[in-house]
C-alpha cells in the first residue's frame, strides 16, 4: 500500500478547545506576545514542543501498574536499567527526572571558569547549564547546517575542523567532553551521520576527551541514518542507534523525547569516577540513585517507551507524517528550513517575514500570528531564544538563524489535524506582509524566552 497510516488505534480521547479569533487577540495581548505564558486550554494544536507529550501506549500504561514504589533497590529501576544498558551500552544509567536534570550534573562536575564545552549545536538548556558554570558553550556545525537553504542529507553534523582546531588550542585541560546533540535540534532537528560521528569519536580519542551524546531524539537520528546514509539501508533502526550510542562515552538523555515518556531522563556514563561524583549529586538534588527524581511507574514506562520508538512502522509514520506537513508548504512556497527534521517542520522567518527588522523579533512575531490565526502554538528559535547578552560575560549572542518551531508530538495529532495546521500557514502567508515586529519589554538573565515580556513594535 501506498498510503502510509497512523500504526495505531485510538483508545482515549482528549477534547481541543476550537476558539474565534477576538478570543486569541485577547489571550495573545494578556500573554504579553509570549506563547509560554499562554495558558494550553487556549491553544488548538500545540506544536510548542515534541517533549513530554507523546501519547503513551496501552503497554506503557499497564507496565506503570508494575511500578515498584520503594525508596531504594527497587524492581522497576532494574528493569530500566538493562533495557537502557542494552541500547546504549554505558556502564553506568543514573535516572533523573529530565534531560536538563542530567546536564546541570553534568557539568557541576566538569564545567567551571576557562572550561569549553564543543557541540555541534547546544539546545538552549545545555548551554544554560554549561554557562551557569562559566564555562563557554561553542557550537562547532558545519556551514551547510546554518543555511536554511542548503540541501545536505546531515546536516548535524559537528565542523571536525574546528573541533581539531579548538582541541589542538585548548587541550584537554579545558575542554572536559565534547557533545554531540542527535538529531541536532536547534539546527532543525538534522541529523548527524555515522561517519561524522566516528570522524568526531577519533578526534576525541587523540585528544584524550570523552564523547557525549545529547540523545533526547536518538531514534530519529537512527532512521535518518538508515534512510540516508550509504551502507545503513538494510539494517535494523536499533542496531544503528546502538552503533551510535556505542562510539560514545556516555549520554544525557531526555526521554521526554524518543523515550515516550511525559517526564523522564538518565545520565549515561562509562566513567567510573565520574558516575560516583553525578550519583552523589543526583542524591543531593534528585534522589536515590535507583529513582532519581522519578516514580518508579515513569521508569517502567520508559523502559517499555525506549524499545517502542524504535518500532520501524511507527518511525516511518513518524518521518512521512512530519515530511507531508513539509511538503505541502513547500510545494505553496513558503520558506522553510529544508530538509525537513525528524521531529518538527521549522518556518524560516528570515525569508517568510523579511520586512520585520532583526531587532524586532522576526520569529516570534510569526509565531505570535499564526496563534492568533488559527490557535496554534509552535515555539521561536532565534533572536529571543538566542539572542541578547551572555549573562556572565556580557557578550551579545547572535543566532545563526531565526525559525518558529513546529514540534509535533509523538502519536497524538491525525492527519486532519495537519491539514489545519498548513491551511493556517497558507493563510498567514498570503497576509504576510501586514505582520508586524515586536519590541522586548522584559526579560530574565538565564533562558529570557521562557518568561519574557513582549509587545507589538
Ligand atoms: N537537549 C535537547 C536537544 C533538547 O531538545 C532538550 C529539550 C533538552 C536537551 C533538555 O531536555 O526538557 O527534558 O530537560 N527540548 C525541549 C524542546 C524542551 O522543546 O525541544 P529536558
Amino acid at each position: 500500500m501506498k498510503t502510509i497510516i497512523e500504526p495505531f488505534r485510538i483508545k482515549v480521547v482528549e477534547p481541543i478547545r476550537i476558539t474565534d479569533r477576538a478570543t486569541r487577540a485577547g489571550v495573545l495581548s494578556a500573554a504579553d506576545h509570549n506563547l509560554f505564558r499562554v495558558r494550553a486550554e487556549d491553544v488548538t494544536i500545540d506544536l510548542l514542543t515534541d517533549s513530554g507529550t507523546a501519547a503513551m501506549s496501552a503497554q506503557q500504561w499497564s507496565a506503570m501498574m508494575q511500578g515498584d514504589e520503594s525508596y531504594a533497590g527497587s524492581r522497576s529501576f532494574f528493569r530500566f536499567e538493562a533495557v537502557a544498558r542494552d541500547l546504549t551500552g554505558f556502564r553506568h544509567v543514573i535516572p533523573v527526572h529530565q534531560g536538563r536534570a542530567a546536564e546541570k550534573i553534568l557539568f557541576s562536575i566538569v564545567g567551571g571558569a576557562g572550561k569549553i564545552v564543543p557541540n555541534n549545536s547546544h539546545f538552549d538548556t545545555t548551554r544554560a547549564n554549561i554557562e551557569y558554570t562559566g564555562a563557554t558553550a561553542l557550537d562547532l556545525l558545519i556551514p551547510e547546517g546554518k543555511d536554511p537553504t542548503a540541501l545536505h542529507p546531515f546536516k548535524g553534523n559537528m565542523d571536525l575542523e574546528g573541533l581539531e582546531n579548538v582541541l589542538r588550542t585548548h587541550g584537554r585541560e579545558r575542554v572536559p567532553l565534547i557533545m554531540l546533540t542527535v538529531t541536532n535540534n536547534t539546527g532543525g532537528g538534522q541529523p548527524v551521520s555515522l561517519e561524522n560521528m566516528r570522524a568526531v569519536r577519533a578526534i576525541a580519542s587523540r585528544h584524550g576527551v570523552p564523547l557525549l551524546l545529547d540523545a533526547c531524539r536518538f531514534a530519529e537520528n537512527a532512521y535518518f541514518i538508515k534512510l540516508r546514509e550509504p551502507g545503513q539501508g538494510g539494517r535494523a533502526a536499533s542496531d544503528i542507534a546502538r552503533d551510535m550510542f556505542r562510539l560514545a562515552d556516555g549520554c544525557t538523555m531526555s526521554a521526554k523525547k524518543d523515550g515516550l515518556v511525559n517526564i523522564g531522563g538518565f545520565l549515561g556514563l562509562n566513567d567510573d569516577d565520574l558516575a560516583a561524583s553525578a550519583r552523589n549529586l543526583l542524591i543531593l538534588t534528585e534522589g536515590f540513585p535507583t529513582y532519581g527524581g522519578l516514580a518508579a511507574r515513569d521508569l517502567e514506562a520508559m523502559a517499555e517507551g525506549l524499545g517502542e520508538v524504535l518500532h520501524e512502522d511507527y518511525l516511518n509514520y513518524r518521518f512521512v507524517s512530519t515530511a507531508y506537513l513539509g511538503q505541502h508548504l513547500v510545494e505553496a512556497g513558503v520558506p522553510i528550513l529544508l530538509p525537513v527534521g525528524g521531529h518538527a517542520v521549522y518556518l524560516d522567518a528570515r525569508r517568510f517575514v523579511p520586512h520585520i527588522h532583526p531587532e524586532k523579533f522576526p520569529a516570534q512575531s510569526l509565531a505570535c500570528e499564526l496563534y492568533l490565526e488559527a490557535g496554534i502554538r509552535g515555539v521561536e528559535i532565534g533572536s529571543l531564544m538566542f539572542g541578547g547578552k551572555n549573562p556572565r560575560t556580557g557578550a551579545v549572542r547572535a543566532p545563526a538563524m531565526e525559525l518558529v518551531r513546529l514540534a509535533i508530538p509523538r502519536r497524538v495529532y491525525t492527519q486532519s489535524h495537519i491539514d489545519y495546521v498548513i491551511e493556517a500557514i497558507l493563510e498567514v502567508h498570503r497576509n504576510r506582509e501586514a505582520i508586524r515586529g515586536l519590541d522586548l519589554v522584559w526579560e530574565a538573565p538565564f533562558l529570557r524566552h521562557f518568561t519574557a515580556r513582549l509587545r507589538p513594535a
